[in-house]
């Protein structure tokens, strides 16, 4: 009840805005897929890249920006949580190696990102979409707990690569979006990294 009333981990979470959807505010929860079939120039531009500036971001922050009118997490790991990271049993996982989840080639290791120290992700739960929250404080939902984002809708739990554990809904991992480096604290998200 505590945690409900003041959330340590939301004091951590900045509003992020890209250069190309100026202020867009996002959501609070639930996450629509679809919400139209009509193409329009605020949607061509809504489907376009998006440049973000992550040189603001502090270790164990986490910040959002919008990109085809859905929340993509920015997450910068402290080195404890990547060690805590390492330290999650694959067979607590659903799909450890991540072969049945969405992201590109450059994202399928244990840390699910090009930099282990930053992890670029939907925040959006693969059950039903709601928009899970951040919880990296190990032992914060119980005793084996490392670290990692717990969806309010349903109870799905992921660690801190958004891999999904056993015995809760969500069926995958997080879904990572195609992204790239165009230096170190800048990046794009909707291209992929040059692979050749
Ligand atoms: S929508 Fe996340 S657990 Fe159901």
């Amino acid at each position: 009840m505590a945690n409900d009333a003041v959330d340590p981990a939301r004091r951590r979470l900045l509003a992020g805005t890209a250069g190309a959807l100026g202020g867009v505010g996002l959501a609070a929860t639930a996450v629509p897929f679809i919400s139209s079939m009509q193409p329009s120039a605020k949607t061509q531009a809504a489907g376009a890249p998006v440049e973000v500036d992550i040189s603001k971001l502090a270790p164990g922050e986490l910040m959002v920006v919008e990109w085809r009118r859905r929340p993509v997490w920015v997450f910068r790991r402290t080195q404890e949580e990547l060690d805590n990271l390492a330290k999650v049993p694959a067979d607590a996982l659903r799909d450890p190696d991540s072969a049945e989840s969405e992201q590109p080639p450059y994202a399928k290791n244990p840390h699910r990102s090009i930099k282990p120290e930053y992890l670029v992700m939907l925040g959006v739960c693969t059950h039903l979409g709601c928009s899970p929250q951040l919880r990296a404080e190990p032992g914060e939902l119980g005793a084996d707990w490392l670290g990692g984002f717990l969806c309010p809708c349903h109870g799905g739990r992921y660690d801190l690569a958004g891999r999904v554990f056993k015995g809760v809904p969500p069926p995958l991992n997080m879904a990572v979006p195609p992204h790239k480096y165009l230096s170190d604290t800048r990046i794009v998200i909707g291209e992929d990294q040059e692979t050749a």
